[in-house]
């Protein structure tokens, strides 16, 4: 598996198994030790997908050791603020069953993300954390915490897929030391995504599917990947990106997929963060 190295000097593999919308409590363990057998080394997960424990079981099942797999976790928005975020923090280590994690996200730019960074600053220094950043900052929120704090987000994890390319926001992140990490790469799907024509034929030259067509946009754009699926077959196929380079003319037909908007929604959105803002989990 091919690592990126942070900004802090820290490894991390450049494609990590998402586990979101895993739901079921067995499909979770056993999704997450497929995807370890198959030679992930990098799962992200979040308290509020309510799955830290099943990734905890299913790490402590494969028999790696703890070491050779890079964690992530995120805070969600109940939880932002300084006390909170420590012990938000020390409840996911629970749940996960590790004594550290490698990498602790702040999952909505909402609320108050100061007082949960400086907490994060911390769990850093007293090494309960090897990396910490960000999800879903657009670029005045990335600047407003760098610009306040001392420490540097190692990553934003963003949507990024190929309708919604967000390549403003990955240079914006790349002028700031800040590697991006994509969520949703195959937009869950939407849009026709596994349908895609263009995709479609490109892959076909490289006898390739359209899941390792986009994976390996992403790898040559210099992003980390999150994929995410319960199928074994499919987890094997999203690994296997590593043996061939989309030529730049391919890389120009992709980039013409854009449509410049979230599949999903926009995180500036007053009303949605709003509703965001109280979604919370009995985590
Ligand atoms: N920070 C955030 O706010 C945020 C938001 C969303 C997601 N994420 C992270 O990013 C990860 C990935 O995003 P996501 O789960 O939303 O969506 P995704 O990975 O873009 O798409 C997952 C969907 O694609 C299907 N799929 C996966 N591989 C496939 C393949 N090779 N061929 C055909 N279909 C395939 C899956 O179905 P099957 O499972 O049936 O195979 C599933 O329906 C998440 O799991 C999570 O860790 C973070």
């Amino acid at each position: 598996m091919e690592s990126v190295v942070l900004n802090n000097g820290i490894l991390m593999p450049q494609l990590g198994f998402g586990v979101y919308q895993i739901e079921d409590a067995n499909e979770a363990v056993n999704s997450v030790k497929v995807a370890l057998e198959c030679g992930y080394r990098h799962i992200d997960t979040a308290a509020a997908y309510m799955n830290e424990r099943q990734v905890g079981q299913a790490i402590k099942e494969s028999g790696i050791p703890r070491e050779e797999i890079f964690v992530t976790t995120k805070l969600w928005v109940q939880d932002v603020g300084y006390e909170n975020t420590k012990k938000a923090f020390e409840k996911s280590l629970q749940r996960l069953d590790v004594e550290y994690i490698d990498l602790y996200l702040i999952h909505q730019p909402y609320g108050d993300v100061h007082g949960s960074w400086k907490a994060m600053e911390e769990l850093y220094k007293e090494g309960k954390i090897k990396a910490i950043g960000v999800s879903n900052f657009s670029e005045d929120r990335l600047m407003d915490l760098i610009a306040f704090n001392e420490i540097i987000p190692a990553i934003n994890q963003i949507e990024v897929n190929a309708f919604y390319q967000h390549d403003d926001l990955h240079q914006f992140n790349k002028s700031q030391g800040v590697y991006t990490e994509a969520w949703a790469p195959f937009a869950e799907g939407r849009n026709n995504l596994f349908q895609n024509e263009i995709l479609a034929e490109i892959g076909a030259k490289y006898n390739k599917s359209i899941a390792q067509v986009i994976s390996r946009w992403l790898v040559q754009r210099e992003i980390i990947v999150l994929a995410k699926s319960v199928k074994e077959e499919r987890i094997r196929q999203n690994l296997d990106v590593f043996d061939f380079e989309l030529s730049s003319e391919d890389m120009k037909k992709i980039s013409e997929l854009n449509t410049g908007e979230s599949q999903f929604f926009d995180h500036k959105d007053p009303e949605r963060i709003k509703n965001i803002s109280n979604v919370t989990f009995d985590i």
